[in-house]
């Protein structure tokens, strides 16, 4: 029960993070293309600020719960006398979703940081820098997101 309890919250997490990526890049950014810079990054600081609240706690979620998923199923595996041989779908996910929180905490704590600044002091050119940084790392992530989960879903099939 407490497998899939946490299984529901591994997944639940991953459909808000991965999700809003989504929306993040393919609706709202060329929605808002058009508005003049202080108001299009003023909202967007705004709403990716909401945004990375709540991918905070999805990733580490993810993480802890995929760690402690690992970890019960090799410690069964142990405890029957058996040898625990990660599955390569499971291999990739632990690393790519690893490297996936990691490249959220750059986004988070280097790259949000660096427009928080920018348009505080309203240097819209410095603020635009930071925001196109922070499009291209959330593309780089929601590619390795879709990675995981094709290669997840597929690997029984
Ligand atoms: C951060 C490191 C991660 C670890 C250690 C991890 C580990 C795990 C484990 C052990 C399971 C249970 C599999 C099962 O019982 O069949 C699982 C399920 C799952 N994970 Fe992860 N995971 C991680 C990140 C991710 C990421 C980044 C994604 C997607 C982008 C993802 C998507 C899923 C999905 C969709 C399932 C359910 C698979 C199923 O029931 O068929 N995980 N994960």
């Amino acid at each position: 029960m407490l497998y899939e309890l946490l299984k529901t919250v591994h997944v639940l997490s991953i459909v808000l993070w991965v999700g809003g990526m989504l929306f993040a890049h393919f609706f709202l950014r060329p929605a808002v293309a058009a508005l003049e810079p202080p108001v299009r990054l003023r909202l967007m600081h705004d709403v990716l600020g909401r945004f990375f609240q709540a991918v905070l706690v999805a990733a580490l979620l993810t993480l802890g719960s995929g760690i402690w998923m690992l970890g019960r199923v090799a410690k069964q595996v142990v405890q029957s006398g058996g040898s625990f041989q990660m599955p390569l779908a499971w291999t990739v996910m632990a690393t790519l979703g690893v490297l996936m929180v990691v490249i959220f905490m750059h986004i988070r704590f280097a790259l949000f940081k660096r427009l928080r600044g920018a348009v505080n002091a309203a240097d819209w050119s410095a603020a635009g820098a930071a925001l196109q940084k922070i499009r291209r790392w959330v593309g780089v992530n929601l590619s390795l997101g879709v990675v995981v989960l094709v290669v997840t879903l597929l690997r029984q099939a």
